[in-house]
């Protein structure tokens, strides 16, 4: 059957203390309603609604990309009320699955779980066993299956003891849940139209309704705070991290590493401590990433290390590279094999080929550097000229002398020696040492300044 879901994220979030509606705080990188997106389409929604209502704008904005129905919920009058806003737009022959934009963690798999007990008339909910269940709605069953819901705030004691709790995910046949929800009242310790007693009235109708339980209490924990947030971030690492293990890759500690985006590992990958990947970054097979580094959007070939404290971000690297440590490599730094990039470089659109070193102290900013080149230390492409920028090109096998700088546009032929110290403005040929530099001179009978006595 054609599945509609239906995302509630209206609340204010107010315990977050931010100016950001709570949906748009970062989980791994990206919204906390994105993983709940993100699920939606891994279990083939067909239609999913969000029920918007606080920092409307800012949340649309955020989603501009996916393919969304937006229902504002002017007041926030309780979940059932949420609910309520969605059902225009959506078809009565469709099931509808209910998620909450801040409850990030639940697996594909478990959705899958609920939405299948949605069977014919039948009602899923997804409930799980809490130690301490303080604060949330209690599940009561009879005969196994769910009879209704019983909110703290209005239960009794012994109802209180319950530890099976609801998380507020459910899936129900639409046509059923409209007229459900035409009848809840507010008549309640909160004065809201709670969702949880469509519940009750599934049942009273003779609906079987299922109690779906979770495997574990942090996937389907909400975020409120600052705290919880923080929480859900580490058990979202673990879980990444964990899969990467059961992979083959390797970690120094699994706990000291963070993923924020996709990361994609060939074999016999090892993984140092406080290593930080961003976007989508690929990794061959036995590639080394050493301490404290940070890849966003790269490529890193096989075989190649990155030493300690490196930034790479939008820069590929070829087969058996040494980047670091200290080395940045920006977007359009694309380095073919056997090619060592070493400290307090930063190397910025430009190609460097096979067996070219940039070992120390330079800035490669627009060029193509070719085959075998040794680039001295403290080499510098001058490539803008505060308007526009230029290329550099240097042939294979040349040698680039220490602190030399190369004001572009410019070309070193192959093979070419440029003398250290030489500011090179116009094209050095192949095969011939060029140099730029002053005489240097020695000035007889010169004196140090002396201190002038007042
Ligand atoms: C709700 C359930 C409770 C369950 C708990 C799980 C009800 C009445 N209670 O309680 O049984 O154990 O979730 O966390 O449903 N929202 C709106 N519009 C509203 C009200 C809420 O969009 O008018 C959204 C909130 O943004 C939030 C979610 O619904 O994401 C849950 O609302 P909240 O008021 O926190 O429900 P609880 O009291 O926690
Ligand atoms: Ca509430």
């Amino acid at each position: 059957m054609t599945l509609s879901i239906v995302i509630l994220a209206a609340g204010q979030g107010t315990r977050m203390r931010s100016a950001r509606p709570k949906v748009l705080q970062t989980l791994a990188g990206r919204p906390l309603m994105q993983h709940v997106i993100d699920s939606s389409k891994a279990v083939g929604a067909d239609d999913i609604c969000v029920v918007y209502g606080f920092g409307g704008d800012a949340v649309k904005t955020a989603f501009a990309g996916e393919k969304l129905r937006w229902a504002l919920q002017e007041k926030q009058l309780g979940t059932g009320h949420a609910v309520m806003q969605a059902m225009p737009g959506t078809p009565d022959d469709h099931r509808v699955l209910i998620l909450f934009g801040d409850v990030p963690l639940i697996r594909p798999e478990t959705l899958q779980r609920v939405i299948d007990a949605c069977k014919g008339d039948d009602v899923a909910v997804l409930t799980v066993e809490m130690d301490d269940p303080f604060g949330y709605g209690r599940i009561v069953r009879e005969n196994g299956n769910v009879v209704r819901n019983v909110e703290e705030k209005d239960a009794s004691d012994e109802e209180r003891r319950i530890r099976e709790i609801n998380t507020g995910v459910q899936c129900l046949p639409a046509a059923r849940l409209k007229a459900w929800l035409a009848r809840l009242g507010n008549n309640n310790s909160q004065g809201e139209y709670y969702l949880t007693d469509v519940l009750g009235m599934a049942a009273g109708d003779g609906v079987t309704v299922h109690g779906i339980r979770a495997e574990s209490q942090v996937e389907v924990m909400g975020i409120n705070d600052r705290k919880q947030l923080a929480e859900a971030e580490r058990a979202l690492q673990a879980r990444l991290v964990e899969e990467l293990m059961a992979q083959g890759v390797g970690f120094a500690d699994p706990a000291r590493v963070d993923i924020r985006g996709k990361l994609k590992c060939g074999r016999d990958v090892f993984i140092d401590v406080n290593a930080i990947f961003e976007g989508d970054v690929t990794l061959g097979d036995n590639v080394r990433i050493e301490s404290n580094n940070l890849l966003r959007n790269c490529r890193i070939g096989d075989g190649t290390v990155v030493h300690p404290n490196c930034h790479i971000e939008g820069a590929t690297t070829g087969t058996q590279c040494e980047i670091g440590p200290f080395s940045r490599l920006r977007p359009g730094a694309e380095l073919a094999a056997n090619v060592k990039v070493g400290n307090f470089v930063e190397i910025k659109k430009s190609t460097v080929a096979d067996g070219s070193k940039v070992n120390h102290l330079t800035y490669i900013g627009d060029a193509a550097i070719g085959k075998n080149v040794n680039i001295g230390a403290g080499t510098i492409t001058c490539n803008y000229d505060g308007a526009n920028k230029y290329r550099t090109v240097i042939g294979d096998n040349a040698f680039i002398g220490s602190g030399v700088e190369l004001v572009a546009p410019v070309e070193v032929g192959e093979g070419a020696v440029i003398g250290a110290g030489s500011t090179i403005s116009k094209d050095a040929p192949a095969d011939q040492l060029t140099l730029e530099r002053s005489r240097q001179v020695t000035v007889a009978g010169w004196k140090k300044p002396a201190k002038k006595s007042h």
